[in-house]
């Protein structure tokens, strides 16, 4: 079913004292909301913030995680260590994974596989970069890293998905996109996915918009048709922050 959703990662910032100084600051924030909260501390942080945050309307999402059930990958976490420390939702396809670490469409379709075979629940990123969007191109380039890493699925497994539609010239830029270029592409996401999968499925799906949401533009973002919510990046370290965004809608 299409939610609201205000997720805020907080990519690799904070240690454990930030981690539990800003929980407390954002326990003191949480109100009866709309939408559903998630935040997406660090691997180290995650079973710290999970008991934590335990009995409040939180959940705690991780920020990536390996395909292989476990195995010689120096350094990676598998689903079943996520969910073993209460993690039931995972980010996939970041565009600094992407950029940073060589993450693919191929790549990710497996991690995709992974986490559903653990009945996760995915927050899938993609966006177009800047040269892309400036030569008219952003349409394909999003068309394409959806089909590649999920037009593979059945369509029941989409109630899994979550999608993230992260412009990367807008991440950490304070160029946050328009309301229109936003609705436009939810739009156009949510087309592409009627037509290979019917309408039942593209208007369930949620559709958050990520890249340089504050609690200024939150509201006029969310408030378009296609808009469920954000991918809160810089904003969610801040508890005032990233609950003045939650509670835009
Ligand atoms: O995943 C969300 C993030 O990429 C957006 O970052 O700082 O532009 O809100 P920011």
């Amino acid at each position: 079913m299409r939610k609201h959703i205000v997720a805020g990662n907080w990519k690799m910032n904070n240690d454990l004292a930030q981690t539990e100084t800003l929980i407390s600051e954002l326990k003191k924030q949480i109100k009866t909301s709309d939408a559903e909260v998630m935040i997406a501390p660090s691997f180290t942080n995650l079973w710290h913030t999970f008991e934590a945050t335990r009995n409040d309307d939180i959940e705690v999402v991780a920020q990536n995680m390996h395909f292989a059930e476990n195995g010689a990958y120096t350094g990676e976490v598998s689903a079943s260590m996520l969910k073993s420390v209460g993690i039931q939702t995972v980010i996939l396809g970041h565009s600094e994974r992407r950029a940073y670490y060589n993450e693919t469409d191929e790549s990710l379709a497996k991690k995709v596989d992974a986490a559903l075979a653990h009945d996760m629940r995915i927050i899938f990123c993609f966006g177009e970069e800047l040269a892309d969007r400036k030569a008219g191109n952003e349409e394909s380039v999003v068309e394409s890293q959806i089909k590649n890493a999920l037009f593979h699925l059945e369509a029941l497994t989409f109630k899994n998905i979550v999608l993230a539609y992260e412009p990367v010239w807008a991440i950490g830029t304070g160029e946050t996109a328009s309301p229109e270029q936003a609705q436009d592409m939810h739009a156009f996401i949510r087309k592409t996915l009627e037509s290979k999968y019917g309408n039942v499925v593209a208007d369930d799906m949620t559709i958050l918009y990520g890249g340089s949401v504050k609690p200024a533009n939150a509201k006029e973002i969310f408030g378009k048709p296609d808009v469920d919510g954000g991918l809160i990046g810089g904003a969610a370290l801040k508890a005032e922050d990233f609950y003045a965004i939650v509670n835009a809608f």
